[in-house]
Formats: structure tokens, sequence, C-alpha cells
């Protein structure tokens, strides 16, 4: 039987998404199927179709009390929206039906893993409300939440771990069959910590240990915790809240971090080798990742930041979208990303160029290299490599005093976005700088997979990447070209369609 609020929910979504026109949404990024949308949750690939649920809030654009959205995918780059999964409707998740994960069970079900918001009901506690971790099983459509739920709370927690902030499981099984989850939570000592627990059944989840913890390092409480093998080392990724800058490392307040290390699994003892910010732009949050059948680990985030969400206007349709999924490899000891290789299916008009000088000329456009949905490559070099140039800028998504950059100082060894022109009247974060190391030779590979509403810039083959959204009129179409000194670029445009 599905609940009135869940009812309401999915009756209230289907109207409601007929008065969105494809043409405002993005092409290929996924938007709430109406209002509101946060974090991805329960990405994973059931009976032939990838599942991603998400965050969300259908009855207005801004946040508020959280539903399970949901829509799936056969190829990562279409989706279909599926009525929302979940909307709070127990006395244990009254304020809201936070994020999680989801598995399959042997016997085909398949098995969501949620945080649930409640009241609290302890008068010897000052917070109005609990968080404890809670099952519900379904068919990929229809989900019921466990009978016997919450299955964690606050109480299997060790002593100094607080009884408030604990959320966002996240589920994986082990090559001897049993079920492990990462759950994130704030200890008093400690900080944001991540805790392990384990299962037989899905139901019965006993604690383990603490997996890995902040000591003061990376922020306050890690939100969305993932862990999981690639490429011979283990990655932890979380989100931790309040982070402050360090060099040009987490300049993201709450951001992705992600922390490369090894792992024994008899122990599960997780030993942190490595720290890095998983994004270096403005717009990506609370990742996700998937184990694809042909063995690619692949991310989804939120593409927007909590502190920047003002960009979208409260009376929107729809407000956050998901990041273009991408592959996750470990290179050079640096988490590496590369847009999903089936992207090349969507392409359509593609142009190249090769040795286009640009520099004292003033800006450069060329013909066929515009748009707002493109997957483009521009590779810049120093016409001459005992002067090599000041800077590079690639202006896109222009026209007239529009426009969004991404520039390039190699004697800084910096790449910036900057979308302070993208026609946004809110005074809030616009700019942000990366430091790409080895870059002072002035050579420099930038791939941007832009859409309507986003650009994702991979830089040097994904060694680092920055997201920005923006939502720049969509007649702003215009790509151009500037550099202070001269520099050489060869460009591949693919347009997306
Ligand atoms: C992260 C987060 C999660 C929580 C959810 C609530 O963005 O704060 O920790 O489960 O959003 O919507």
């Amino acid at each position: 039987m599905l609940s009135q609020a869940l009812r309401n929910a999915r009756s209230y979504e289907e109207i409601q998404e007929t008065t969105i026109a494809p043409e405002e949404r993005p092409l290929f990024h996924l938007t709430p199927r109406c209002g509101w949308m946060n974090d991805p949750n329960g990405f994973c690939y059931y009976n032939g179709y990838y599942h991603l649920f998400y965050q969300y809030y259908p009855y207005s654009a801004v946040w508020g009390l959280m539903h399970w959205g949901h829509a799936v995918s056969r190829d990562l780059l279409h989706w279909e929206y599926l009525p929302a999964a979940m909307a709070p409707d127990k006395f244990y998740d009254r304020r809201g039906v936070y994020s999680g994960s989801a598995i399959t069970r042997d016997d085909g079900t398949h098995v969501l893993m949620f945080t649930a918001v409640g009241d609290n009901t302890d008068p010897t506690r000052s917070d109005p409300e609990i968080q404890t971790q809670c099952m519900a099983f379904g068919d990929g459509i229809d989900y019921e939440k466990y009978s016997g739920n919450p299955v964690l709370t606050a109480e299997d927690l060790p002593e100094g771990c607080s009884r408030v902030h604990f959320r966002d499981p996240k589920m994986w099984r082990e090559e001897d069959g049993t079920y492990l989850c990462a759950v994130s939570n704030m200890s008093e000592i400690e900080g944001g910590q991540v805790h392990l627990f384990r299962s037989d059944d899905l139901v019965h989840w006993k604690y383990w240990k603490v997996l890995d913890s902040n000591r003061d390092r990376f922020g306050t409480m890690w939100e969305c915790p993932d862990f999981f093998p690639l490429d011979g080392r283990q990655v932890l990724l979380v989100s931790p809240q309040d982070m402050q800058p360090s060099g040009f490392e987490y300049h993201n307040g709450n951001g992705n971090l992600c922390l490369i290390g090894s792992y024994d699994r008899e122990t599960g003892t997780f030993t942190e080798e490595r720290d890095q910010a998983v994004d270096y732009g403005i717009d990506f949050y609370a990742a996700q990742t998937v184990l694809t059948p042909d063995g690619r680990r692949v991310m989804i985030g939120w593409m927007q930041n909590w502190d920047a969400i003002a960009i979208r206007a409260k009376t929107a349709k729809w407000a956050g979208q998901m990041s273009f999924p991408r592959e996750l490899s470990i290179r050079d000891g640096r988490l590496c990303q590369a847009p999903l290789r089936e992207i090349v299916s969507l392409y359509q008009d593609s142009v190249s160029y090769t040795d286009v000088p640009v520099g004292a000329a003033g800006e450069v456009s060329l013909e066929g290299v515009s748009g707002r949905c493109l997957d483009m490559t521009i590779r810049v070099r120093p016409a001459d490599q005992d002067h090599i140039y000041h800077k590079f800028a690639m202006r896109f998504a222009q026209k007239g005093n529009l426009h969004t950059a991404v520039s390039f100082r190699p004697h800084e060894e910096t790449v910036k976005v900057d979308r302070k022109y993208s026609g946004s009247c809110r005074a809030i974060v616009h700019q942000r700088r990366c430091l790409v190391k080895g870059s002072a030779t002035g050579e420099l590979t930038i791939r941007m997979v832009l859409d309507r509403f986003s650009a994702e810039l991979f830089i040097n083959d994904g060694i680092y990447v920055m997201t920005i959204s923006l939502f720049t009129d969509l007649e702003a179409e215009g790509i151009s070209f500037i550099a202070d000194g001269e520099a050489v670029i060869d460009v591949e445009k693919h347009k997306l369609g």
C-alpha cells in the first residue's frame, strides 16, 4: 500500500513535469522531475537499468521535506523519470528521508538503505531531531519500508558519537557474501567520522569499527561516504562540511574530499596515503559511484554548492542538476576523471582545427565552434617556447555582455573559471582557481563538456576537474579565444544532440 504522502508526491510531479518544456532543462544532465534536487542516492545497476535516486522536494525549488526522486537509464546518457520512490510517511522519518544507497539481494529484491530523520523523543537531549538508518525493499519502482525500521540507531554507535549527525549509509557486498555499510557521524573528539557496520541479511546490522576520522583536518561533519577499490588502491570519498582552504585545495566550504590509500579487508583497516579535492570548480558535492557491468567505476555528483544555491531563482520550476557521469581511475597517485566514454554516441557535427594562432590579433572565433551543448577539447601551447604567453582564455556562453570564461596563466600554473558575467545577479562565489602542477611550459589540454546550464572542465585528461553551473540566456552561444602573448591552439569540437 502506498502512503498518502507518496501518492500526493507522485500525482503532483506527474502534472508538474508537463509544465517544464524539454528546452528548459539540460540536454543530457539529470534534473529533478520538478522542484528541488540535491544528493544522488542509491546509484546502482539493477535489472538492466542504471537507477539514480535523488534527494527531492517536489513542491518547490528550495530544499524542503526530503523525498527520494527516481530516474532510470540504459546508458547513463538518456534518463527517464520514474515515480518518486519514497516520501516521509512514518513516525521515524517525518522530518525527511535523507541520503542513502541501493543494492540487489540474491532473490532479486531491490534494497534501499537510507537515513530517516525523526523527532527526538528523549527529554534528556536538546536536539529536536534524531537520525537513524532504515531499509526499504522493492522491485525497481515501488518500495516498502521495512517493518523493523530503524535498523541502526545512535545507540549502535560507540561512546562520544553524535546522536544527531548519523547519516548517509553506503552499502556494498564483500566477496564472502557479507554486506558492509559505511555511515557518517560526528564524534566529539575525532570530528567527522565514517563507521563500518556488517550484516548477513541486510536487516540485522552490527557495529564493526571506525573506518576513518577527520581528526581536525577537513571541515567538521563528513557527509555522504563512498568506499571502493580503484586501480589497486582504495578510495574513500566523503563530503566534509565547513572546510577551510589549504593552499589551492578545499576552497568549496562544503566540498567533496578524496582520500586514497590501502585497505585490509580482513581487519577493515583503511590506511590513508593522499588527499585531494574531487572537483576544483564551484558546484560539485555528495558524489556517489557505481560499478558498471563492464567493470568501470563511474561517479555522479550533485552539480551545485550549498553556498551558491542562490544562483537559481526560488521561483524556478526545477533546481539542482546531477553532474555528467565520470569514469574514475588513479593516475600518478591522483584521482582522475573522464566523461563517460559513451558520450561519443551524442556527437553530431564535429569540427577540428589545428595550429590556430591566438594573440595580438585579438579575439578569435572559429567557424562552426559555438553552441551550448558540446564536448570540446582545446590544446594550447606557446607560439614560441622562449616567450611563453601570459594568459590564454576561452569564453563561452557568450553574447553581448554575457560570457563565462576559463583562463590559464602558465607563469602561475593556474586555471580559473569565472562566471561573473554569466547573467547572475547574485553576490555569490563566481570564480575559482585551480593549481595545475607542471603547466608552466604553457602546454595545457582543456576538455569542456558543456550543457545548457553547466560546464565541466577536464584539465590534462581529467587530472583536475572544475565544474560550474550557469544560467545564462540560451541564446548566448558564442565561443572565442584570446591570449595575452602568443599562443597556438588545436580545437576539436563535437556538438551534442
Ligand atoms: C548532503 C546532505 C546529506 C543529507 C542530505 C539531506 O548534501 O546534507 O548529509 O542526507 O543532504 O538532504
